[in-house]
């Protein structure tokens, strides 16, 4: 077990005083490139974590193993920012937003590992930022709210990692709660729990293996093209603030002021907005024949107007179209490449997992990977034995 595993190690290199914490990986239902227009998605936390053992040291360095690297970085957590490893600047990235947030936080040793696949579009990376995030503020009694550590591991992502992400994974990872999925509104961050009550049907992940390096330059751009779109609209309406004041009626309207793409990825974020609204009706109605329409309207805006799919994705996908049995299916997370979620009647797990198996590997040369889908709870320490 992960745990066991982080613990022991903690112990080889450190010593047996330390603490645990976890933070979950997260799915989302539906709600993609939405957050950072502030729009609404529908994420829920899920039973694979970061897990981390850490203590406070009395220098200001923070000495940090991972199991997984089987690398350890030494990093002074003031002053200018050394040359690390990228896997150490998360952690890196935390610590520095706690302090620049004015924050009175130390030095300490830590060890972490997890079981959340990396590159699949689970959010390992928010799940290593929540995590150090809660285990900060325990150890340094920092008493910041969830929400605004949600913010910090945002930051990090933003100022350390270089990637211009929306809040969706960080607050998915803190707010998480098992059986539920939830409707988090990016804009005023308020959200609502709905029972994950799937009524027959199960959530199924396929993991492409792929992963596109353009991803993170291909996000950045995508939210660069957003705020152009917003740009252009406030010429006229200048009561727009973001995408979400906008409707798919009102960018038909005024196609011909925009260049065509930044049209495409603006029209598409007002829609899935909208269906991530339905969505939310479908599952409160246990309608998951709707819910699945709505995901693989989802997909096919991802793909053809966010251009942000890849065939991979697609065929999988596609196969899901045509298995009876299923519900929806589409692209997971900022895209590229990593898993689609699948919405299948119980019954025709089976036949979906083959037929996508199949399919996949006579295209690719590769199975696909799939996961059941186990929901959990959100970021804490943990209380259970070392
Ligand atoms: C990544 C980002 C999120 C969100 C998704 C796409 O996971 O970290 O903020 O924008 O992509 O929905």
């Amino acid at each position: 077990m992960t745990i066991k595993k982080v613990s022991k190690s903690f112990e080889t290199h450190f010593g047996n005083q330390y603490r645990l914490f976890a933070a979950p990986g997260r799915i989302n239902l539906i709600g993609e490139h939405t957050d950072y227009n502030d729009g609404f998605v529908l994420p829920a936390a899920i039973d694979k974590k970061i897990y981390l053992a850490i203590e406070p040291s009395d220098d200001r360095m923070m000495q940090v193993f991972s199991v997984d690297y089987d690398e350890e970085a030494n990093i002074a957590i003031d002053g200018p920012q050394p040359e690390m490893p990228h896997w150490a600047l998360y952690s890196y990235g935390v610590a520095r937003e706690l302090l620049s947030a004015g924050h009175h936080i130390g030095g300490f040793r830590a060890v972490f590992s997890g079981d959340i696949p990396t590159g699949a579009g689970l959010s390992s990376s928010a799940a290593i930022e929540s995590a150090f995030a809660v285990a900060l503020n325990e150890l340094f009694q920092l008493d910041a709210d969830p929400m605004s550590l949600a913010k910090t591991g945002q930051k990090a992502e933003h100022n350390y990692v270089g990637v211009r992400c929306g809040i969706m994974d960080q607050f998915a990872s803190f707010f998480g709660k098992k059986n539920h999925a939830m409707r988090l509104d990016c804009r005023s961050l308020e959200h609502a729990y709905f029972p994950l009550a799937l009524q027959g049907y199960s959530l199924i992940l396929a993991d492409t293996r792929v992963k596109h390096s353009l991803a993170s330059s291909a996000y950045n751009k995508r939210r660069q093209q957003c705020e152009e779109g917003v740009a252009l609209l406030q010429q006229k309406y200048p009561a727009i603030k973001s995408l979400r004041d906008a409707t798919p009626e009102l960018l038909t309207e005024h196609k011909d002021m925009f260049d065509r793409e930044v049209w495409m990825r603006c029209i598409y974020v007002t829609e899935e907005n909208q269906r991530v609204l339905n969505a939310c009706d479908a599952l409160q109605q246990g309608d998951m024949e709707k819910l699945g329409t709505l995901m693989f309207g989802s997909h096919s805006g991802l793909r053809d107007r966010y251009a942000v799919s890849c065939k991979e994705l697609d065929l999988l996908v596609e196969t899901a179209e045509n298995t009876k049995g299923v519900a929806g299916s589409r692209m997971m997370g900022g895209g590229f490449g990593g898993c689609t979620i699948s919405l299948v009647k119980t019954g025709a797990l089976e036949p979906f997992r083959d037929n996508a198996s199949a399919a996949f590997t006579k295209a690719f040369g590769h199975e696909p990977l799939f996961y059941d889908v186990t929901t959990g709870d959100g970021a804490g320490e943990l209380s259970e034995t070392r």
